[in-house]
């Protein structure tokens, strides 16, 4: 039930706070340390090489989870797009172990690939926010992501969910194999919960920029470099869905190989800026933009702000900034959509979950 909100959006975005400390107490052991069940853990040790498979939102939560599971395990991962994979299945490494993320369990373009995995024998594992669903009953193993249903097409709790329990699931496995991890991710999801909550309290200004930057705009560009990049996609996914501005998510560096031909006077470019090591790279990048007219709202870390950035997001840990750094995207999008009276929960042409491949 929405209550007194006006969307589902509006009260799915407001919960993910509580979706982060939720998802810490679920997956809480006895002695307070964080855990997953004993058999997803042995399957992923065991697997020389993780897939990865999801569509749309989820696929960018995959993203980011390649860079969890190969920064804290050393395991390599590959992320595919479901709809592409099954009819197109790559090299396989010796032990692959397959992850697929759907916040419904009923995308039928990643259920096809799940049909082809197990028919080739290999090891499946389900992370979803929806138990009994379909992909979590055919996969060997599930995880949930206790986000509560989400009603609004346009993911957003899920989609933190999602990113949260792949830190999880990576950090769980590195400690169980001995990797030295320097830092208590528990701690570190509160504070990115807590950072969350700083975002969510920030509506009118985000419902200022959206009017600034979006009002009357034809197109949209989100740029970032690492991480940064993959919040970038899922930015742009979310202001076309629900706001139908044309919108691109580019790797800050590749924009000027051809893209940046479509930049104009008054081209809104938001700009993400949380990782430290790449900082002063995007940050050339959207001087490239600016020199040929673009409207930049940059977005930046607290530690990494700059005379002029847009918003600066409270500062968490380095792997975690896309729990945080999506939230403006979601709420930018959000007031885009309503200033342009379009219907935020059920955008069109979409359903909640596409069950046709
Ligand atoms: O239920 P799934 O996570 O498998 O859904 C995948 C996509 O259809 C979904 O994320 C879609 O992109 C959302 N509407 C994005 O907001």
């Amino acid at each position: 039930e929405k209550g007194t909100y006006p969307h589902y959006m509006l009260k799915e975005m407001d919960e993910q706070p509580t979706v982060i400390r939720k998802i810490i107490q679920a997956y809480e052991g006895d002695n307070g340390e964080l855990t997953i069940d004993t058999a997803i853990l042995q399957a992923l040790q065991a697997a020389d090489r993780l897939y990865i498979i999801a569509a749309g939102t989820s696929y960018h939560a995959g993203l980011i989870g390649k860079q969890y599971f190969e920064k804290m395990t050393g395991i390599p991962v590959e992320v595919h797009i479901s709809s592409e994979f099954g009819y197109n299945i790559p090299l396989l490494s010796e032990k692959p172990l397959f992850i697929f993320i759907t916040q419904s369990g009923e995308t039928a373009d990643s259920r096809q690939v799940l049909v082809k995995i197990k028919e080739l024998g290999y090891p499946t594992l389900t992370v979803t926010n929806v138990p009994g669903s379909t992909l979590s009953r055919e996969a060997d193993y599930t995880l949930l992501l206790h986000a509560g249903p989400e009603i609004a097409v346009a993911s957003t709790k899920a989609y933190v969910a999602q990113v949260a329990v792949l830190a999880l699931t990576a950090y769980v496995t590195a400690q169980a194999s001995g990797k030295g991890l320097e830092f208590d991710l528990k701690q570190e999801l509160a504070i990115a919960a807590n950072g969350i909550q700083t975002m969510i309290d920030s509506k009118d200004v985000l419902e200022d920029i959206a009017e600034d930057y979006l009002k009357i705009a034809r197109n949209a560009f989100f740029i970032g470099r690492n991480v940064d990049f993959y919040v970038s996609l899922e930015g742009a996914l979310k202001l076309k869905e629900i706001s139908y501005i044309q919108a691109e998510g580019f790797a800050g560096g590749e924009l000027k190989h051809g893209t940046i031909a479509l930049i104009e006077e008054g081209t809104p470019v938001f700009a993400l800026v949380t990782q430290e090591a790449v900082a002063l790279n995007i940050r050339g990048n959207v001087k490239e933009v600016v020199a040929r007219g673009a409207y930049p709202c940059i977005i930046a870390m607290a530690g990494l702000e700059e005379a002029g950035d847009r918003l600066v997001i409270p500062h968490v840990h380095e792997l975690l900034t896309p729990l945080v750094s999506v939230v403006p995207m979601q709420l930018i999008s959000y007031y885009a959509a309503l200033h342009r009276r379009c219907d935020v929960d059920k955008p069109r042409n979409l359903a909640k979950s596409v069950t046709v491949e």
